[in-house]
């Protein structure tokens, strides 16, 4: 059996260095640190993943070196012009569903040539993809929003192998998901329906799409299994995970409890709050900031005794409210640098930029309290990874409930991220709590995510798959 991963980016996205040479580089995001973290486990030959490389090329002979060098790891790539990167990827994807799925529907753009370059790279991947399926041989895995009509396009080409789709943002209400016209949320539905198996990382994501089949297909589920037109399709609830031991084991390492000594150095001893997330106006990052404002201003006490690291990871800078979220940060950051500093303190220290896996880990490790503010996140994987990482079972998450995570982690500090006091007052709570409370709270997460990691994910996945296409030869 090989399992043949499908998303828009592959695990590594080419970069050019100094010497205009390709370069691989880790990609960026949730996905491909989870789906990466299995593949990783995995034997030569059981897995291949299709995806855009990074990089725009139109030169068939790069095209042809890139092709090869990827080859060796497994991943093959599917090329995409500028006009798609344009209109594909930075347009329907970027500007119409992520910001509608995850409910800021005034921002999002609904333009008819975005959704037919959408159709037309979805196919693009459907035909790159019978050069690889071996339908005796494979299951599809088709991840993400950027795919969503390719499960139905695979399965016009091969109606037996087996193809799941999981969504890694929020599936939205009915309300939300009707402002796309009828004809892009129908075809998008039967899209989805190619697959044998959908899933979604809460019960509320699952329910939202059963009600949207309901009510633009008419299709009634069973249990979650919907019958269209003779072909079965379960839907389910499966909450994507982390590599629990890998973070725990990093954190207990001794270079990076190394690491973490000299970032306790460097900041004095002084309470360290700690933040990192992909530039993304879904990430609550200003509130954030407000919050951490409104903590110093209520609490003057704590004024250079305290300091908010904070990382934001460059992210899909081509497209303007990204760019107005740099902006806005980078104000903000100044405003309250500017407003409280001393000459020996200053209370955010910002990085624009990402951090390798080690530097990552020193930083939950050395950090007092995590500060995860969405105001809508699919799922959120750095609250998870924070946790796995205190090895001494101390320190505190602060954790927005409009994060998929908090579900799951339901012992954090949970805050409605528009209430910039909420966050606020939870940073204060979380630096008078007592060390075994802490230790309780962080113990009774650990467990949680230790047991349901994303070895488990795949594996509780797969199973399902297998169970429903079982269902499906039975019912032919
Ligand atoms: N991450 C990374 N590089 C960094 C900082 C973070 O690869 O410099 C990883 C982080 O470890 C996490 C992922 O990016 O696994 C972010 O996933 P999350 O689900 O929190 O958010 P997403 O970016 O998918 O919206
Ligand atoms: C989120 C999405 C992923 C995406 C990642 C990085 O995690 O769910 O599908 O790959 O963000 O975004 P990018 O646009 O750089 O691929």
């Amino acid at each position: 059996m090989r399992i043949v991963i499908v998303s828009n980016r592959l695990p590594v996205s080419i970069t050019k260095d100094k010497k205009n040479n390709n370069k691989f580089q880790k990609s960026a995001g949730g996905l491909v640190t989870s789906i990466g973290a299995y593949t990783e486990k995995m034997t030569e030959l059981s897995y291949a993943w299709v995806g855009w490389p990074g990089i725009n090329t139109t030169t068939k002979s790069e095209q042809e070196e890139i092709t090869s060098s990827l080859e060796t790891i497994h991943c093959y790539p599917v090329f995409l012009t500028e006009k798609e990167m344009d209109k594909f990827y930075l347009g329907f994807c970027n500007r119409t569903i992520w910001p509608l799925f995850h409910y800021f529907p005034t921002i999002a753009s609904f333009e008819k040539e975005h959704y037919d370059i959408y159709k037309s790279v979805n196919l693009k991947f459907a035909k790159a993809l019978n050069n690889i399926i071996d339908p005796k041989e494979d299951i599809v895995w088709v991840h993400d929003y950027h795919l969503m009509l390719l499960p139905d396009l695979i399965r016009q080409n091969f109606s037996d192998v087996p193809i799941g789709f999981f969504l890694h943002i929020p599936f939205p209400a009915y309300e939300v998901f009707q402002l796309l016209p009828s004809k892009w949320r129908i075809e998008i539905l039967e899209g989805l329906l190619g697959a044998d198996l959908i899933g979604f990382h809460t019960h509320e994501y699952t329910d939202n799409f059963l009600r949207a089949t309901l009510r633009f297909l008419g299709l009634e589920n069973h249990f979650g299994v919907i019958n269209n037109k003779g072909r079965l399709t379960k839907v389910g609830t499966h909450p994507i995970s982390i590599d629990y031991l890998k973070f725990n084991k990093t954190a207990n390492s001794i270079s990076v409890a190394l690491k973490a000594g000299e970032i306790k150095n460097q900041f004095n001893n002084k309470k360290i709050l700690f933040s990192v997330d992909r530039l993304d106006y879904t990430k609550g990052i200003i509130n954030r900031l407000l919050g951490f404002e409104y903590f110093l201003d209520q609490y003057p006490d704590w004024r250079e005794r305290i300091t908010l690291i904070i990382v934001v990871v460059p992210s899909r800078t081509g497209v303007y409210h990204y760019q107005q979220m740099k902006k806005q940060i980078d104000e903000t950051i100044g405003r309250i640098n500017g407003k409280l500093s001393t000459v020996e303190w200053n209370p955010i220290v910002y990085k624009f930029g990402s951090l390798d896996f080690e530097d990552l880990a020193a930083f939950y490790s050395a950090s007092d309290i995590m500060l995860v503010t969405p105001l809508r996140d699919g799922m959120n994987l750095v609250a998870k990874e924070y946790v796995a990482s205190r090895v001494n079972k101390d320190g505190m998450l602060i954790l927005s409930e409009m994060a998929g995570s908090a579900k799951e982690l339901l012992e954090a500090l949970i805050i409605n991220p528009n209430s910039i006091e909420e966050i606020g007052e939870a940073i204060k709570t979380a630096l008078d709590m007592p060390k075994d409370k802490e230790a309780q709270i962080i113990e009774s997460m650990q467990n949680r995510i230790s047991n349901h990691n994303v070895f488990r994910w795949v594996s509780d996945y797969l199973n399902e798959l297998n169970k429903i296409t079982l269902s499906q030869k039975q019912l032919e």
